[in-house]
């Protein structure tokens, strides 16, 4: 998608389609307050093109509601498209980026190939943030999982334009614009490897995607398989691969910018699992499909890399993905094997579905060998989370509320939701093992802070993050703005704690 930002008048903007936005001013309740949607432009000849039909009554300017209507008088565009910010008084800048993502798949399957979306022109909204988010919601909103169809048309949009207000600050919205395309594009590529099959994105697959990025955009790599696993003595790690005829990948991706030699180094960790049979503990048939996205949390950590290599913050950061199937075989692991991890520390197998646990442990202690100070983990690791937040939120947790307090105000720029959950004594004492240090998983009842007890075991006392994203990682509805399928969530959450450093 070739992307454009323009300062011309809309009205003379020979388009396809101009898309522009409205919100409902009306601040009353009740039965009898009738929706007064406006346009959210200064232009007059683009407010008179729609004069008629928004005093119509029956659009209402909600939430991603569109109406479209041809040959506006007075306009240079063939189309306008109205989309819905929903109460102008809760209008956010997240709310632009789904704007702009449903106005592209509207756009999309009626075979147009280029859209213009005008900002708001009043003071609603910060500009520079709200670029960016079109921008932003633009790509996502492009995004089809389709593939592997025979009769997949290249139905991409193939420009899109963001119109802004020409009294604007230009050189700020033009950085805003350069990052928003950085942004959507990293979050689509995290998309294209969480929506291949385990089939065709092994874990050397996803480690040779990885290293071609990596090498595009200026990243330090490496891609390790089982003689390193041996070599690190990730026990842990290994205990999951052993059962899979594919080799394992460990993935180390470096972002070193020049002069900065001191400060934290952030260790980004994800849970790489291409497919997740359960193991011994086999996962019963329904759904089993899906767990072909159970690399969602490395694959995030990826996409993270490619807009850190591209936006450039002062900051160290390393990468450590932790792939591998998770497959039954004569060589899998067994209930009530006992592994040794590469930090010493001894697991109880209780269930060999409780995998991403196992990898992310070794993933923990390896990223902060090679120097982390900081760590931040993302994966599908938990149904019970999933139970607990819906597909709404995602879980998060942390040891240190220093650390998560900078996550927490990257929410507001990313516009992703995640709810931090707690850690704590009690939920340790439901992993504690008879043989060994620690067991694999802690009983029926609060299995997303057990899991999380168990990763804290391995980030010791390193300030840490970890993201449970099991329940958003995959749309299950597709959305005005998205497609059902590989979300990309933590990609923009992840990048923003990186730059709050
Ligand atoms: N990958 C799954 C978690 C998952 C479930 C992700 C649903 C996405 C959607 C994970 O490896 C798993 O199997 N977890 C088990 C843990 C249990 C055995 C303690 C679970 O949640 O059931
Ligand atoms: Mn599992
Ligand atoms: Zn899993």
């Amino acid at each position: 998608m070739r992307t454009e930002l323009s300062f011309a008048n809309l009205s003379e903007i020979e388009t396809e389609l101009l898309a522009v936005l409205a919100a409902d001013t009306q601040t009353a309740k009740g039965p009898d307050a009738k929706p007064e949607p406006v346009l959210l432009t200064a232009d007059a000849a683009v407010k008179a093109a729609a004069a008629a039909v928004l005093a119509g009554g029956e659009y209402k300017a909600g939430a991603n509601e569109t109406l479209l209507l041809h040959a506006p008088a007075g306009l240079a565009a063939k189309r306008l498209l109205i989309v819905g910010l929903g109460k102008q008084a809760k209008a956010t800048v997240h709310g632009v980026r789904n704007a702009a993502g449903t106005a592209v798949r509207f756009t999309k399957p009626r075979g147009i190939r280029e859209l213009v979306l005008a900002l708001p022109e009043l003071d609603l909204l910060p500009q520079g943030p709200s670029v960016r988010a079109a921008v932003e919601g633009a790509f996502v909103g492009d995004f089809d999982p389709d593939t592997y169809r025979s009769d997949r048309k290249d139905q991409s949009v193939q420009s899109f334009t963001v119109a802004a207000p020409a009294k604007s600050e230009k050189a700020i919205l033009e950085a805003a614009f350069a990052q928003g395309v950085i942004v959507g594009e990293s979050q689509n590529f995290t998309r294209s490897l969480v929506n291949e099959p385990g089939n065709k994105l092994t874990p050397t697959i996803l480690g040779q995607r990885a290293a071609e990025m990596a090498a595009e955009v200026g990243l330090g790599w490496e891609v390790h398989s089982t003689e390193k696993l041996h070599e690190l003595k990730m026990g842990a790690f290994w205990s999951v691969a052993q059962g899979s005829e594919e080799p394992p990948a460990l993935i180390v991706l470096r972002y070193e910018p020049a002069g900065v030699t001191d400060g934290p180094v952030l260790g980004l960790v994800g849970k790489g699992i291409t497919f997740d049979s359960g193991g011994i503990s086999l996962k019963p048939g329904n759904d089993m499909d899906k767990m072909k996205y159970d690399m969602a949390g490395g694959a995030a950590m990826i996409g993270a890399m490619r807009a850190i290599a591209l936006l450039k913050p002062r900051v160290r950061v390393i990468c450590v993905v932790c792939a591998t199937e998770n497959m039954p075989d004569g060589k899998a692991q067994k209930p009530g094997d006992v592994q040794t991890a590469m930090s010493g520390k001894t697991i109880e197998i209780i269930n060999t579905d409780a995998e991403g646990r196992l990898v992310l442990a070794d993933g923990l202690t390896y990223a902060k060998q090679l120097g982390a100070t900081h760590l931040i983990d993302a994966a599908t690791l938990t149904g019970a989370c999933v139970v607990a937040l819906g597909m709404i939120n995602a879980g998060a947790f942390s040891n240190d509320d220093a650390t998560y307090a900078k996550f927490d105000g990257a929410l507001t720029t990313s516009g992703e939701k995640f709810w931090r959950l707690p850690l704590g004594e009690e939920y340790a004492e439901q992993i504690k093992s008879e043989i060994g240090d620690i067991k694999n998983t802690g009983g029926r009842w609060g299995g997303a802070s057990t899991a999380a007890e168990f990763l804290k075991v391995f980030a010791e006392e390193t300030p840490w993050i970890h993201l449970d994203i099991a329940g958003l990682a995959w749309v299950e509805d597709s959305k005005p703005y998205i497609a059902k399928g590989p979300s990309g969530v933590a990609v923009r959450s992840i990048l923003e704690w990186v730059k709050s450093f």
